[in-house]
């Protein structure tokens, strides 16, 4: 990220937005909360450093990101309110989440209602994008904002794109191996300087087996992601061993034919999950469900899991009862 543009701190005015203070950091952006002055309502502002070597592919990539968000109002998707340029930065007004990322939850064993609820909206807006060719590329937890009510929003479309555009028979070339590095949670390794731009993929450990094989990608692509994050919440790890990772490994396990980990043998985890699950990460794309399948599989999950948590409905229908009242 360039040194040199000055801080972007609270109290800093860009356009009508008054920084309130930071909210995050992604591999490319600065990311703040921030105050609309004319609307009198908080805005997610997120900064992209305009970088002298890169900037007419670091323009082109927040346009097409912008514009992918300008085209969806849906519950699922974060909504953009208009975008400008400060002190050497792009930026978008974004609605604001108040919230934290998937991430957060993942390390402690989800239950399946609220998994399946997240999966549920996950799910939807990925059909919504897919309705229109679009791709997010990019889904994994920390590009899941979680609300204060539990619901899901999807972020970060600085990878999404259609399914035509053959940039991404190219993609995943470059720096793989550090930016799987940094995926796992090591520092980011020196010398390494991920670019908002086209060329390189968000997290490897998401990739799914086409992309690894930089063969067409399809909105099965996001489904295995969105596997991935449904095994991950409902077991607490990824469905391999992640512990020493190098991309050579992982590249052999996600593109062998040999299945990832399953849920299926997990007494916790109902069985049809686990198959669903193991559906979403087969290793063909034709063989994974589509956006609309897991929206049907999870909204049937999440009516049993209501109704199997509402006994106590009866009970209090039997307490409500008038054989029940006192005397
Ligand atoms: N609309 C939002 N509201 C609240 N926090 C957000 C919002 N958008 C992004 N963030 C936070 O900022 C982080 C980085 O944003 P993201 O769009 O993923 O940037 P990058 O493209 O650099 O990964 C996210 O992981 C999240 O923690
Ligand atoms: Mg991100």
């Amino acid at each position: 990220m360039a040194q040199s543009l000055p801080p972007i701190t609270p109290g800093t005015i860009v356009g009508r937005y008054v920084v309130i203070g930071e909210l995050g950091r992604g591999g490319m952006s600065e990311v703040f909360l921030a105050r609309d002055t004319w609307l009198d309502r908080n805005v997610c502002l997120k900064m992209i450093p305009l970088e002298p070597i890169a900037e007419a592919a670091i323009r082109e990539r927040f346009m097409a990101e912008t514009r992918v968000l300008a085209r969806f109002n849906h519950p699922g998707i974060i909504s953009i309110y208009g975008v400008g340029e400060h002190a050497g930065r792009l930026y978008a007004a974004l609605e604001f989440v108040d919230g934290h990322p998937l991430r957060d939850q993942i390390s402690t064993k989800m239950p399946l209602a609220a998994a399946a609820r997240i999966g549920l909206t996950i799910a939807a807006a990925l059909s919504a994008l897919h309705a229109q060719q679009i791709l997010h590329g990019d889904l994994k937890p920390e590009n899941v904002m979680i609300n204060r009510n539990g619901t899901a929003r999807l972020v970060d479309f600085g990878l999404a794109d259609t399914f035509e555009d053959p940039i991404y028979a190219r993609s995943y070339s470059s720096n793989i191996e550090l930016a799987l590095k940094e995926a796992l949670g090591l520092a980011r390794p020196e010398g390494y300087e991920r670019r908002y731009t086209r060329e390189l993929s968000g997290t490897p450990l998401y990739m799914a087996p086409e992309q690894w094989k930089q063969e067409p990608l399809s909105g099965a692509t996001d489904i295995w992601a969105l596997g991935l994050i449904l095994y991950e919440v409902l077991s607490g790890t990824l469905p391999f061993d992640v512990s020493n990772a190098c991309a050579t490994s992982l590249c052999a396990r996600v593109c062998s034919n040999i299945p990832l980990s399953t849920l299926c043998d997990r007494d916790d985890i109902p069985r049809d999950v686990g198959q669903f699950v193991d559906r979403c990460m087969n290793k063909k794309p034709k063989n994974r469900p589509t956006a609309l399948e897991v929206v049907s599989f999870m909204e049937r999950k999440v009516r049993a899991e209501a109704h199997r948590h509402k006994p106590h409905a009866n009970e209090l229908s039997v307490l409500r009862s008038p054989s029940y009242r006192a005397a």
